[in-house]
């Protein structure tokens, strides 16, 4: 209730301030009684003069003033005189003319068909009379058109609601997880581990969700958690029935002659004006500082995902709505009138950016290039945006845009500011190998990364200077921050090639940063920490064990899991494994290409480094794992089964996981997870640190 009437009263005085017509939110059955006397009177007779600004509130058309009266009497809705002299406030009519009137006209009413001569264009000057039957139909033919709308705003309000609800009470527990995880840690009867089991831990099937899920050849998809598909589903399904319910037929009609007419009216005017309040949490949902992540402790990928099955569902109305009205204007035949008009028109854009954007958004089209569709995803959004808007601006319905444009330039406005006081700054990019480059930047005091946080840079270099990429941010506690970036197709490829050819393979590349962003996960407030990681997923983990040690509860214990492929990826995290030495964090280190040959050249180690040529491949693998005696060193495959089932087996407090890798081996372990959950008496939780979108 609160939360819609703090959307409506805002929306409100964005369009008071833009000083525009706006369209009723909630219509009341004493103004549609006013609007049914209205429009039977003037269908019936003229009773004032064509240049009459007061209409029926001019006390000298008597007879108008008078009809109205009288109808207003007969339909005794309650509040409509009310209603009616409200309208009139600019002709200062009071409720004393207003009885008078009636009096006066009781006792002289008309009827028309009996004058002789009547003429309907011609001015009249008798009060006329109104059938009770047939002012009813007028007022329910009329009135079910309007209270279409309120279900329409109520349905939209119920589903923006929806998300509010769930983001809230989200919030709440995540809070609840920061400041008393005791409390939470001990929810693990028997029925809640089921629950979790069953519905809120798992991937929506056995096991998709940070891999992506291929169908029909050569689509791909985000795999939502099951948790999240089901408030997907609900949402969805709820949206289908409150296209479909609470239609009200009138027949006969006042309005419309053909049923068809009338019922593709009443779907279009529900499908759009539902879709309307969609509009500006679709765009809030997208946005980089969208401020319910902060109150859900839920990620930006999750928004995503939310993002798109909202922007599905507008774009299911906005056809509905050109169907619903394509039968109302062939009933009416005003079909071809209306889509000479411009505003039909601009809605015929806004539609098909819509239908276009749902395709072009697909993750194969994402994948394929990233780049690519971020542009057309901006070109067509202007498109749908100035479509909708320039469609609705008419009947008052633009605010709704309004308030889309301004959450998205307050993002916008968010982001300029938080790249302008990172400024630019030149940064130590290095080569290391041939697959991760290290970038290192000086940041200013007041920029507090933090544990699984990310930041998006943006090289100034010609090739690339308009792009920004995500990157999870290492806080390397001398006032820099480190990323390890893995070369991949596209800004990363152009990177790597660069510094291939530079002497030492680094440069000093200028950067800004826009962050950090990200949510924190609630793994700090367990007794029992693992970290799962992979490649370089290893850094937003690092960073939240480094956290922990630092911190050293003596009751907790962290343990790393780390999967890479051969020896020689250790040399970019060589720097941040050493460190490892003076913490209690309990390091395992798989390698599952162990025959890959060694050049490794990055160990400071004292002795000779030209040596390192003459030494044998199994000496330099020993002397690198005798460098860090702090680490267990196992080679091949991790079987994800098996560590989760070791450390659940092991456990003597609740115990929290947190992964970042490959996405096929974070699946394995969120599977392996839900398998063996109920196999300690303690709690098991999840936080998954990797984000795919
Ligand atoms: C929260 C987060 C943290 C990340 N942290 C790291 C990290 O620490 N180290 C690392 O190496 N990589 C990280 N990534 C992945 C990294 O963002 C992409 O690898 C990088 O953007 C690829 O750039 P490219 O132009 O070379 O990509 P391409 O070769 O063009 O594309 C490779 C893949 O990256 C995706 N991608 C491209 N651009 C973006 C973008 N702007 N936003 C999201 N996805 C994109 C594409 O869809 C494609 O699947 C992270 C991603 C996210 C979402
Ligand atoms: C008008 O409606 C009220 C209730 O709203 C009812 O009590 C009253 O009898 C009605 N008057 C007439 C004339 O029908
Ligand atoms: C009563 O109505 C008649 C017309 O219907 C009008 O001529 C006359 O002036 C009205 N009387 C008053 C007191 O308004
Ligand atoms: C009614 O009056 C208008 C002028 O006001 C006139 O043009 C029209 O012919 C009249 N209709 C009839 C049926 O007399
Ligand atoms: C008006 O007159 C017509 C024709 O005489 C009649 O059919 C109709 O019922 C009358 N309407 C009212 C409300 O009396």
């Amino acid at each position: 209730m609160v939360s819609w009437k703090a959307l409506a009263a805002a929306a409100l005085l964005l369009s008071a301030v833009a000083g525009d017509e706006v369209a009723n939110i909630i219509y009341h059955n004493r103004d549609i009684a006013v609007s049914a006397c209205s429009t039977y009177l003037t269908k019936t007779a003229t009773l004032f003069g064509a240049k009459d600004k007061k209409k029926f509130c001019n006390v000298k058309a008597q007879q108008a003033l008078g009809s109205m009266a009288n109808c207003l009497h007969v339909l005794n809705q309650t509040g409509s005189i009310d209603s009616f002299l409200r309208s009139c406030q600019h002709t200062n009519l009071t409720r004393k003319q207003f009885d008078a009137a009636y009096q006066n006209a009781t006792g002289k009413l008309v009827n028309v068909t009996t004058v002789e001569g009547f003429n309907k264009t011609k001015l009249f000057f008798e009060p006329i009379i109104t059938p009770k039957k047939k002012i009813r139909l007028y007022k329910d033919s009329i009135g079910t058109r309007y209270i279409n709308f309120n279900y329409a705003s109520w349905y939209g309000i119920a589903l923006v609601a929806y998300w509010f609800a769930l983001v809230f009470a989200s919030g709440f527990f995540n809070l609840l997880m920061f400041v008393a995880p005791g409390l939470v840690q001990s929810l693990n009867s028997g029925f809640i581990t089921k629950f979790r089991k069953y519905v809120t831990v798992p991937a929506t099937g056995s096991k998709h969700h940070t891999e992506h899920k291929r169908f029909l050849k050569f689509f791909y998809m985000v795999v939502p958690t099951r948790a999240e598909s089901l408030m997907i589903f609900g949402w969805v399904v709820l949206a289908i029935i409150f296209n479909c319910v609470s239609y009200h037929h009138v027949f006969p009609n006042t309005v419309w002659a053909l049923t068809y007419a009338e019922m593709g009216r009443k779907v279009g005017d529900r499908s759009g004006v539902m879709s309307l309040w969609l509009i500006p949490p679709l765009v809030l949902f997208a946005g980089r500082n969208n401020v319910l992540q902060w109150i859900s402790g839920w990620k930006y990928q999750r928004f995503l995902i939310l993002h798109r099955w909202i922007a599905r569902a507008t774009t299911l109305l906005f056809v509905v709505h050109a169907v619903g009205m394509t039968f109302n204007g062939r009933g009416i035949g005003k079909y071809d009138l209306r889509n000479a008009k411009e505003y039909v028109r601009w809605g015929y854009v806004g539609c098909i950016a819509a239908c276009l954007m749902c395709f072009q958004g697909l993750l194969f089209l994402r994948k394929r290039s990233y780049e690519a569709f971020l542009m057309g995803h901006i070109v067509l959004g202007v498109l749908y945006m100035v479509g909708g808007y320039r469609h609705v601006k008419e009947d008052g319905y633009h605010y709704f845009y309004m308030t889309a444009f301004c959450l998205w330039a307050l993002d916008r406005v968010l982001r300029i500011v938080r790249l302008s006081f990172f400024g630019i700054k030149p940064a130590e990019v290095e080569l290391m190998g041939e697959e991760i480059m290290r970038v290192t930047v000086d940041k200013p005091a007041w920029w507090k990364p933090f544990a699984g946080s990310h930041a998006f840079i943006t090289f100034f270099r010609p090739s690339c200077f308009w792009q920004s990429h995500p990157f999870t941010v290492l806080d390397s506690h001398d006032g820099k921050i480190v990323f390890l970036i893995k070369v991949k197709g596209g800004v990363t490829h152009g990177l790597y090639k660069f510094l291939s050819k530079q002497p030492n393979q680094r440069a000093t590349i200028k950067v800004s940063i826009e962050g950090p962003y990200g949510v924190r996960n609630p793994s700090s407030r367990y007794d029992n920490v693992v970290c799962v990681g992979g490649g370089n997923g290893i850094v937003g983990l690092y960073y939240i064990a480094m956290d922990l040690a630092k911190r050293a509860r003596a009751s907790q214990r962290v343990k790393i899991y780390w999967v890479i492929r051969s020896y020689l990826n250790l040399q970019w995290f060589y720097k941040e494994l050493q460190q490892l030495s003076n913490t209690n964090v309990d390091t395992t280190i798989y390698v599952t290409d162990s025959l890959k040959p060694l050049n490794i050249n990055f160990m400071d180690s004292e002795d000779d480094k030209s040596s390192n040529d003459e030494k044998s491949e199994k000496d330099l693998i020993s002397s690198l794992k005798e460098s860090l005696p702090h680490i267990e060193f196992m080679e091949g495959r991790p079987d994800a089964e098996q560590i989760v089932l070791n450390e659940i087996g092991q456990t003597i407090s609740p115990i929290a996981f947190t992964t970042c890798a490959h996405p096929g081996f974070v699946d394995d372990v969120r599977k392996a997870i839900v398998h063996n959950m109920d196999k300690t008496k303690h709690r098991v939780d999840l936080f998954e640190e990797i984000q795919v979108w």
